[in-house]
């Protein structure tokens, strides 16, 4: 187990210094899972809904038209409040706020129909209690809908982008792979409906600039992808390392589950 409170207040700590770029940020405003999330949640003018770890709150406004109520939360409160600003300054009437802890939910049981998590998870420490979580607040047959960068089986490979994502950002944990999170919903208590994956490309310099990175971080980022080994750069795909334009690849994944038991990491686990 690794040591959740520091993470936790890294996270802290650097998303209330960034939280107006969250906001702003394109890659969270929009994109093609955030509409295949909407698309998954489908129209349900009586339901509840969650979201975790709303950063600048892109889906928990997306949700908003489609269910009678939302819970945007977050752990950290001036990005939260950025939240507030942003949701409440495009009209949405039907969206509180709440500050959260994903891996200690301040609900009550069965108190949801529908929980959304996107580009997130890899900040968490426990992901099994995240996931414990989310199941002991869904009603029975609830709807998790899932998103988060993911990595390749391969650990080696796996290891290599941690430790390239944690270079620029600390608060980074770990991803994990589309295959672990299959294999930890089913055994928290979930049944999966569907799964998707996506590839976007990140623009190095726009990435460390976005965090404040200096020119030593980005010629040290430029470094690593200079010397990738081939098991993650088949994954990550960098291409113009030494332009202006150096890009590389993440790939996220879109996971709808629905409650049906408590499955063997039991609740609470
Ligand atoms: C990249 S932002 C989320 C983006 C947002 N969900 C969206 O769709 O645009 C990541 C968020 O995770 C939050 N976070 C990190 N650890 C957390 C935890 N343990 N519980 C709840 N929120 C957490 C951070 O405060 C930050 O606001």
């Amino acid at each position: 187990m690794s040591d959740g409170k520091g993470a936790k207040d890294l996270s802290q700590d650097r998303f209330g210094k960034y939280a107006a770029s969250y906001v702003a940020s394109p890659h969270h405003a929009s994109g093609p899972d955030l509409w295949r999330l909407v698309e998954l949640a489908g129209e349900h003018p009586s339901w509840k809904a969650l979201d975790i770890a709303t950063g600048g709150g892109h889906t928990a406004l997306a949700i908003a038209p489609h269910v009678a109520h939302v819970v945007a939360s977050d752990i950290t409160e001036p990005m939260l409040e950025a939240a507030r600003g942003f949701i409440l300054g495009k009209g949405a009437t039907n969206v509180d706020f709440a500050l959260a802890d994903a891996e200690a939910l301040p609900f009550s049981d069965e108190s949801f129909d529908l929980v959304t998590c996107r580009i997130a998870a890899h900040h968490f420490p426990e992901p099994a209690r995240f996931c414990s979580e989310v199941l002991r607040v869904l009603r029975p047959m609830g709807l998790f809908l899932f998103q988060d960068q993911v990595t390749p089986e391969d650990g080696e490979a796996a290891d290599w982008i941690t430790g390239f994502e944690k270079r620029r950002d600390p608060s980074h944990q770990f991803a994990l792979s589309g295959a672990e999170w299959l294999r930890l919903l089913g055994a928290t208590g979930f049944s999966v409906e569907t799964e998707d994956t996506f590839e976007k490309r990140i623009d190095l310099l726009k990435w460390v600039s976005d965090q404040e990175g200096t020119a030593e971080d980005l010629e040290e980022l430029r470094d690593r992808l200079r010397h990738i080994p081939a098991s993650a750069r088949d994954w990550m795909r960098p291409t113009g390392i030494d332009t202006g334009k150096a890009e590389f690849s993440i790939h996220h994944v879109v996971i709808s589950a629905r409650k049906t038991g408590l499955g063997d990491m039991g609740a609470g686990c």
